[in-house]
């Protein structure tokens, strides 16, 4: 049985008067059936760790220390009070050029440390009008997902490039059958007891208008959401929405 998750992304937002938004979010009951996380800023996770909500960071080195001027280790977030960190959010394939094997590499990195990764694959909006989205999906997976993975040390997360942050989803077909077939590849890749122990996320433009419709969608196990978790009154009906659906 996979236990949901609601995790936020803040991206390179959040300031120290921002930790008011997750104090509230922190103060709402804990729900008994959804695990929530909020991957923020490296600047916060420490602060945001003490509130006493699950914390992720957003991206980690390969390495667990060193010569590696403004990156931050996944021991380092671990250190932190993180427990949860993002590798191959599609904002970092595109800025920073990582690639699969980068993403593998971090997200090893992530488990050395003791983190669960929350790690995303997503299609561009050409490789989606193509209808390629399957071929793209199998390749980013067979590359940035480590022999090893589990239900305890990865969650996989469904991202198409064209929706994070345009208000554009896939219909509730698409994202039924790309889940569907994502998790026919972990059972096939890790086998049965952790194929079917991993939790695929869907996330772009996740917001409390479409959470029910999309919660109620086979095989889609929860959310990783950015806009909409910036703010607790945003993100607390997603979690409700998460925790009511079957
Ligand atoms: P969005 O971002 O919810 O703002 O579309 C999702 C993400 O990038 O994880």
């Amino acid at each position: 049985m996979r236990r949901k998750l609601a995790a936020g992304n803040w991206k390179m937002n959040g300031l120290a008067a921002d930790l008011a938004e997750l104090e509230k979010m922190a103060a709402a009951k804990p729900s008994p059936s959804v695990d929530t996380a909020i991957c923020g800023p490296a600047t916060l996770v420490h602060r945001m760790a003490a509130l006493g909500w699950p914390v992720g960071g957003e991206d980690c080195h390969a390495a667990a220390s060193g010569a590696h001027t403004g990156d931050i280790s996944a021991e380092m977030l671990a250190d932190a009070g993180a427990t949860y960190v993002i590798t191959g959010h599609s904002e970092r394939r595109a800025d920073h050029g990582e690639t699969d094997a980068d993403v593998n590499a971090k997200t090893q990195a992530a488990w050395r440390a003791g983190l669960t990764a929350i790690l995303c694959i997503g299609e561009t909006e050409a490789e989606y009008r193509a209808g390629d989205t399957l071929d793209v999906l199998h390749r980013q997976m067979a590359g940035s997902m480590p022999e090893g993975c589990t239900g305890a040390n990865t969650v996989l997360a469904y991202e198409p490039v064209w929706a994070i942050g345009t208000g554009l989803t896939p219909t509730s077909d698409e994202i039924g059958a790309v889940h569907n077939a994502l998790r026919d590849a972990l059972i096939e890749r890790f086998g049965t007891e952790a194929g079917l122990a991993i939790r695929i996320l869907y996330g772009g433009s996740v917001k409390a208008s479409n959470a029910a419709e999309i919660f109620g969608i086979a095989d889609v196990d929860g959310a990783l959401v950015g806009g909409a978790s910036l703010k607790a009154v945003d993100f607390l009906p997603i979690v409700d929405a998460l925790e009511a659906a079957d």
